[in-house]
């Protein structure tokens, strides 16, 4: 059953599909007071949800504030990272979920002040609160998820395996990659375009030179197999003469500052202006634009930058200018220089610059900060439409920024992440949040965007990852390769990658069953044992689908790790060359993972399908059964 509470919503956030009348009366279970909602916790209660966020699977113990941001570094001590998945799972003495649709943000103590108290402090009280309750953990997530429509699902080849290097910068570089893989005999279904092959960095640009004919281009890639997909920015250059700009800037789809001029920042491209997806005509304007790369054989995206991520805004850059010309001639003494750095720290994606500028919606004028957490969900969605209107197939889409609402439209991945072995973990308990707010679509950058990644880690990352939707290497400008070529011996490689398209068939089905019943593709133990005390506690192992459970290692030099088995289930190994299966009792295990195998357990018997070396390749009718 769900609940509507009104607290005087300013926008449509579009999150909800379904219309609600409104209840009176206080949002029983929460009390309201000082303008936040509270409610006590005892010893046991849990709380599952909020997406895409840091720590653990129950995060009782930290504050979270949803406000989309560009965040380098997903440690503990964070806060936000880039989406806004405003839906938490309360799992105490009162069962419920509650989402809170309000575009602005708002802070959620999960027992951070006081251990034992949930507060919840939306900055504005413009929202909607549903409080959702069922008769099961899953039960109430699947009426959250009735609420808020169905998720996207993606073309089967988007469950191959991608390959992605911000640091591809010709044709010639990403030939050479393909050509790599061929030569290893590894799977490969998309090779991922990051901003290089645009001109100047201008959206919808090809570098006449580094890529001269991407139509053809792609045509020889696609014959062998495999996809390109391009990365789109949210920023667009500011630049005279260069359509888009010239375009959008005349029409007056750009957002405004408060002299209703457009409101200028730094991006990749240098000085940039702010496509305002929350005007529809703008956000079609702006979708459409995607022709220029589809009509050259196309067929998926990603969207990147769009909480929106600003380096400076013009008139931030100006004063800090001002700052650093006062230092000329004067003592430079610590304080001074410390100033100064701070200054010029405080340039990126400050909150007084998100107070700048403003968006023209159909309910009205918006201060962009007002609104912030729906600027990615919105070029999701307007990308979404277009490539509905371009294409007759699906698409493939995934975007860094999201809202709740953004899951009908495309995936998300995690963003930046490290080459840390704490980030493998922390990927597979970002998951079943995730799925709980409706993005099914989703993995992490394998092998860690930043930093070094190493053989090992790689392995380690890649027998996780070949259970997620998503499965995407992608690292960063000027970090180790970490192709799965790159560090000579490919044996192991072959042996996983070739495993995930052997798992297509269960995978893929699996996720359209969740898409399609409103249900989790990853979920946490305690969602299908309930009655088990154990398993509240077990952080580091999933549900996937139906049949399997994943307990990956994640831990440098491991060789193995203890495994908790709520039922008596088959523990399925994958050697490279051969499969091995036993039956393991209830309860815990110590099980020997060498690097290279991959271990999963099984309720039931699972399809697999005859190797392959991309998706279209892949034999779906002839499965045999595990
Ligand atoms: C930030 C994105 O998160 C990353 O994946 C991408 O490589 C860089 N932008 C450069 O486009």
């Amino acid at each position: 059953m769900i609940k509507r509470f009104n607290f005087s919503p300013i926008i449509n956030t579009g999150a909800v599909v379904k219309e609600l009348p409104y209840d009176s009366g206080n949002p029983v279970p929460f009390t309201l007071k000082n303008n936040a909602f509270s409610l006590d916790m005892d010893a046991k209660t849990r709380i599952y949800g909020l997406g895409e966020t840091v720590r653990g699977i129950n995060k009782r113990g930290w504050i979270y504030e949803s406000w989309c941001t560009d965040e380098p570094f997903h440690n503990e001590d964070k806060r936000s990272l880039y989406g806004a998945h405003n839906f938490i799972l309360v799992d105490g003495k009162e069962r419920f979920g509650a989402f809170f649709d309000t575009p602005g943000k708002i802070t959620f103590d999960l027992g951070y002040t006081d251990s034992d108290r949930i507060v919840i402090t939306p900055e504005s009280f413009a929202l909607d609160l549903y409080i959702v309750t069922g008769d099961s953990l899953k039960a109430i997530v699947a009426e959250f998820r009735a609420l808020i429509g169905k998720s996207y699902i993606p073309p089967l080849w988007a469950f191959g395996y991608g390959q992605s290097r911000w640091g591809y910068v010709t044709e010639k570089d990403i030939r050479e990659c393909a050509d790599n893989y061929e030569k290893a005999g590894i799977p490969l279904d998309m090779l991922y375009l990051d901003i290089d092959y645009m001109d100047s960095f201008k959206d919808f640009s090809v570098h006449p030179e580094r890529f001269p004919d991407l139509k053809a281009f792609a045509a020889e890639m696609k014959e062998r197999g495999i996809r390109l997909i391009p990365i789109i920015d949210a920023a667009v250059k500011k630049q005279d003469g260069y359509s888009v700009y010239d375009e959008g800037h005349e029409k007056g789809y750009f957002c405004k500052d408060e002299n209703g001029e457009d409101f200028v920042v730094g991006v990749w491209p240098g000085k940039s202006v702010l496509p305002d997806f929350l005007n529809p005509e703008a956000a079609r304007w702006f979708g459409m634009k995607y022709k220029a790369l589809t009509d050259r054989g196309i067929e998926g995206f990603w969207n990147d930058m769009n909480e929106p991520a600003l380096f400076y805004s013009e008139k931030g850059m100006d004063h800090a200018i001002d700052e650093v010309k006062k230092l000329d001639g004067g003592e430079l003494d610590s304080l001074r220089f410390f100033g100064v750095r701070d200054v010029l720290i405080k340039l990126q994606n400050n909150a007084d610059d998100y107070k700048s500028f403003y968006h023209n919606a159909p309910e009205g004028k918006f201060r962009h900060y007002d609104v912030h957490n729906l600027y990615g969900y919105n070029m999701t969605k307007s990308a979404y439409d277009a490539l509905c209107e371009l294409r007759d197939e699906p698409s493939l889409l995934f975007s860094r920024a999201s809202y709740i609402g953004a899951h009908r439209y495309g995936g998300v991945w995690t963003g930046d992440n490290h080459a840390w072995w704490k980030h493998i973990l922390q990927s597979l308990q970002q998951m079943p949040g995730m799925n709980m707010c409706g993005f099914l679509y989703s993995g992490s950058d394998i092998g860690g965007f930043n930093g070094n990644c190493t053989r090992d880690l790689l392995i380690r990352w890649m027998s996780f990852a070949v259970f997620t939707p998503l499965m995407r290497n992608h690292s960063a400008f000027g970090t180790r390769r970490q192709e799965a070529f790159a560090f000579g011996d490919t044996e192991a490689f072959r042996h996983i990658i070739g495993l995930r398209y052997r798992l297509i068939p269960y995978l893929y089905s699996e996720f359209v069953k969740a898409a399609e019943n409103d249900a989790m593709f990853f979920r946490p133990l305690a969602f299908d044992y309930e009655e088990d005390e154990i398993v509240a506690t077990v952080e580091d192992q999933l549900m996937v689908g139906d049949s399997m459970m994943i307990a990956p290692v994640y831990v440098q030099n491991a060789v193995g790790r203890h495994v908790y088995l709520p039922e008596k289930m088959e523990q399925i190994r994958m050697h490279e060359g051969y499969i091995s299966t036993e039956e393991l009792n209830t309860g815990w295990h110590y099980v020997d993972i060498p690097l290279g195998d991959v271990v999963f357990f099984t309720k039931s018997p699972i399809p697999l399908a005859k190797p392959a070396m991309n998706t279209s390749e892949l034999d779906l009718e002839n499965v045999e059964f595990i």
